[in-house]
């Protein structure tokens, strides 16, 4: 647990401390962001209006979430705006969970952490190599509480939709993590937001750090019915989202040239850098998102923690994906970036794995 001593990747500063890099020395392949920064409207509101910071924030963050509504489509009193998707996913299991919460493995770990900081149980359902870890089968989770990536992480893959259909036929309580939604390019078709809205039964949380490259600034949403909404609010702890997170994710939602490009640079990417790390014997399970599962050769002459030490070594980060319940030694995760970071980590890993 060399890098995610602290549970996470991108994390620059215990690399640092690790390797004796300087912290801008980092090609940082283990955090899935956006790979194309921060939107520029950022930087001027930061400039513009950072003397307001002299007051507290809106306690019911009305501007973003009427953005919100538009944007996605729900009536505002469905949405509930957090510290990023990691306040919320604790919220929700502080609140709502049951005594047991169903798991598919592998997946987010902080889904697991909020269940036991809750004192409550955990079932593990676990996902089969075979199947490219979909969830192929409801009947494991149907009935119970679960909390599934939508897509999820670390594999990268959406949920089957009949899948989806079906647990909400049997009154399974869902709880979606779709962090990672707004980079898949039909998420309309896939997202269960409009559904979340309506069901008590559904609720879709939200990363709005992912996507416009801003996990510093802690912002997320949450959509559920309009009473599900109010017992969390209540519990939420008071201006949890700051002022600059409400005025940033307000004018990043009007960013759609930056959504554009995104989207079409994913599509060209994703599946070229696939295909290259076919090249070096590498499986990659087919992710729908900016980040690849990938597993190393059966030989035994690798695994996940000697490559993360070797690439380090070289100023490149990656995740040793191995400390995810439910994958073994051999799989590393990797985020997408752009052209010449990901020409860089192949170069790395041919001559590292040679
Ligand atoms: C699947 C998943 N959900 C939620 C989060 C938390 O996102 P946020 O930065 O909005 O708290 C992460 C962050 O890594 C994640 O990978």
């Amino acid at each position: 647990m060399e890098l995610e001593r602290y549970g996470h990747g991108g994390d620059i500063w215990t690399a640092t401390e690790t390797y004796g890099r300087p912290l801008d020395g980092w090609l940082d392949f283990s955090s899935n962001m956006n790979p194309w920064g921060p939107p520029e409207v950022i930087g001027r509101l930061m400039k513009e209006q950072w003397r307001d910071i002299a007051r507290y924030p809106d306690p019911a963050v009305r501007s973003l979430r009427r953005k919100l509504s538009e944007v996605y489509r729900v009536p505002m009193e469905s949405i509930l705006v957090g510290n990023g998707a990691a306040e919320l996913i604790d919220l929700v299991i502080r609140v709502l969970g049951p005594e047991e919460t169903v798991i598919a493995r592998p997946s987010f770990t902080e889904y697991e952490q909020a269940v036991r900081k809750a004192g409550r149980r955990i079932q593990d359902v676990f996902l089969r190599q075979d199947d490219l870890f979909d969830l192929k089968d409801a009947e494991p989770f149907a009935s119970r509480t679960v909390f599934l990536g939508h897509p999820n992480n670390p594999t990268g893959r959406l949920i089957p939709q009949s899948v989806l259909e079906r647990l909400h036929e049997t009154e399974t309580h869902l709880i979606l993590d779709e962090a990672f939604m707004d980079f898949v390019p039909d998420e309309s078709g896939h997202s269960f937001l409009g559904r979340a809205a309506e069901s008590e039964r559904i609720q879709v949380i939200r990363s709005m750090t992912k996507f416009y490259a801003m996990p510093g600034i802690r912002l997320g949403f949450l959509v559920a019915h309009p009473d599900i909404v109010r017992r969390l609010a209540d519990q939420q702890t008071h201006w949890s989202v700051n002022f600059l997170a409400q005025l940033i994710g307000e004018a990043v939602l009007d960013e759609t040239g930056y959504a554009d490009r995104t989207r079409a640079w994913l599509l060209e990417e994703r599946p070229w850098l696939i295909r290259e790390l076919g090249r070096l014997g590498l499986r990659v399970i087919p992710g729908d998102v900016n980040y690849l599962l990938v597993s190393l050769p059966g030989d035994g002459r690798w695994n996940a923690k000697r490559l993360q030490r070797a690439l380090a070594e070289r100023g490149i980060m990656i995740r040793d994906a191995s400390l995810f319940r439910g994958l073994d030694g051999s799989y590393f995760r990797i985020a997408i970036r752009l052209r010449p970071d990901n020409e860089r980590l192949l170069k790395e890993l041919k001559e590292v794995l040679a």
